[in-house]
């Protein structure tokens, strides 16, 4: 008798288990609206009220989430450069840029590894335009100590940000930073042939790296 009721309830309850089942099944389907996800579990866990990147935001009057940087913005550790592209630009930064690096043995050094990276192949050890690839151009680049012997800081800087002639530029491949450390260097290249009664600062900081390297 008690089996027997058991039975009873057991079976009542499956039988409320397939409704009920049934019913939610039905509800779960056959929306009206096709992209409605049913009946969300605390919804303002999918559905928070901040604003989502690339999201509409209407705090603004073009309702762009995503804000453009406030006008002037550079990037950190990045330097406008003033100069144009084109030969004014080569003038005047050559007139009034000035290397903001000062010349020590590991700037030098630094230089020199750099340049053995970027510009030995077209310009050669000793800067005398006699590269491997110079061989291959239809014109080489002039020697550091010869035609190019007098040009200032400033056009050597401009040069590499933009390129000259068949020499690219070499904006993306070196920072402002290592530009600069590269003037130092072709500047010692400068006066390569010099003698060494020419002894100026710059000359004898060249040596001191030199006699470094020796060591
Ligand atoms: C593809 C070969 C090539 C490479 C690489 C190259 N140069 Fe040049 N470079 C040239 C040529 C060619 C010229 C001559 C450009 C002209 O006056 O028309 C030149 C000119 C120059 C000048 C003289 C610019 C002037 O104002 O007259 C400097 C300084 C110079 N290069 C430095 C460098 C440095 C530093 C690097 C390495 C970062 C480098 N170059 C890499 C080919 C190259």
């Amino acid at each position: 008798m008690i089996i027997k009721s058991t039975n009873m309830i057991r079976k009542y309850f499956s039988g409320v288990f397939v409704l009920g089942s049934f019913v939610l099944i039905l509800s779960a389907c056959g929306k009206k609206d096709s992209n409605s996800p049913g009946v969300e579990f605390m919804p303002d866990m999918y559905r928070s009220p901040s604003v989502e990147v690339y999201n509409i935001n209407p705090m603004y009057a073009d309702s762009m989430g995503s804000r453009l940087p406030v006008a002037g913005t550079i990037p950190r550790g990045f330097m406008p450069y003033p100069y144009s592209n084109d030969t004014a630009g080569y003038a005047t930064a050559g007139r009034e840029l000035k290397n903001p690096i000062a010349l020590t043995s590991e700037v030098l050094k630094e230089g020199e590894e750099l340049y053995g990276k970027f510009c030995v192949n077209c310009h050669g050890a000793s800067g005398g335009g006699d590269g491997l690839v110079s061989t291959k151009l239809p014109g080489a680049p002039p020697a550091y100590s010869g035609a190019l012997k007098n040009l200032p800081e400033g056009k050597i800087f401009h040069t590499m940000t933009f390129g000259k002639g068949l020499m690219g530029s070499h904006a993306s491949q070196l920072t402002q930073e290592e530009r600069w450390k590269l003037v130092h260097y072709v500047q010692k290249l400068q006066h390569i042939n010099d003698a060494p009664a020419a002894d100026s600062t710059k000359t004898a900081m060249a040596k001191s790296a030199e006699e470094n390297k020796k060591k």
